[in-house]
């Protein structure tokens, strides 16, 4: 389904793109018409099938490895998109990852190795985004805004999770790095938003739905009874970062089926 050429003319960059969530963020904003950069930082073919599908569309397209945790990837990544596109309008902050355990059990190197990609890897690739957009300013023509930095956060930016500390952690984290740059960056007319998807089918939580009695559990969760599939957070992620929502600054987007609004209520209290 093609979205309107929203995005004519634009260049975005997602991290953590091939695969789940990414995957699709990646290919919906490819056709709504942006050019696209492919980050990944394991399983090169998959990244390249995301770039080709997106090229199969006629949208420009290329891979980038670069682990969103260390600074000099990122820089490196950010300036060979810029000198394959000229600019980057959008960023889609999106690679993540889980690393569980209950709490007295949690190692170091779990937490952080989940802090370092979903905070610190938000902050170095937004900080290369704001720069460049900084740089360049609004582009008359092909967006009212100079930039868009849109977040993958999650429901638990304000579920606490047990078992999930370092991640409920790195998301609370993640939802005031948001706002706190959105207030910051507004003024020079860049955009940054979250989008916040609760229970998705993709491999990060597939024994949460891959078999009917995890599904069963899952649906507990859920008010409206069904797993999201990540055409759905890709198609707002096309609106959230297009000039529709312009005046959609620093809020986050929960997309969710309701998980958010407390189901233990639905029966309860
Ligand atoms: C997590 C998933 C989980 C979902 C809802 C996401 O942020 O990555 O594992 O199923 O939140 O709890």
């Amino acid at each position: 389904m093609r979205s309107l050429d929203l995005l004519k003319g634009q260049t975005a960059l997602v991290t953590g793109a091939n695969s789940g969530i990414g995957r699709a963020i990646a290919v919906a904003l490819g056709s709504a018409g942006a050019n696209v950069i492919v980050n990944y930082v394991a399983n090169p073919a998959d990244a390249e099938a995301v770039a080709e599908e997106i090229r199969s569309g006629g949208q420009r397209a290329i891979t980038a490895l670069a682990d969103v945790a260390d600074e000099a990837q990122v820089q490196a990544m950010f300036a060979a998109a810029v000198l394959e596109f000229d600019t980057i309008d959008i960023l889609v902050s999106n690679a993540g990852m889980e690393r569980n355990a209950p709490f007295h059990e949690m190692s170091v190197g779990q937490w952080d190795a989940v802090i370092n990609v979903n905070l610190r890897g938000a902050f170095l690739c937004a900080r290369e985004a704001v720069r460049e957009f900084l740089r360049r300013g609004v582009r008359p023509g092909i967006s009212v805004a100079a930039g868009k930095i849109i977040f993958t956060s999650s429901v638990h930016e304000v579920i606490p999770w047990a078992g999930h500390v370092n991640y409920a952690a790195s998301k609370g984290g993640l939802m005031l790095l948001m706002k706190s740059l959105a207030q910051e960056v507004a003024e020079k007319r860049i955009r940054v938003n979250s989008i916040a998807p609760g229970a998705i089918r993709t491999p990060i939580n597939h024994a949460a739905w891959s078999t009917p009695e995890a599904y069963a559990e899952l649906m507990k969760l859920v008010p409206y009874k069904r797993i999201g599939e990540i055409e759905e957070i890709g198609r707002a992620a096309v609106w959230l970062a297009s000039d529709f929502t312009d005046y959609i600054v620093g809020t986050t987007l929960f997309i969710d089926g309701g998980m958010t609004l407390y189901p233990g209520f639905e029966t309860g209290g």
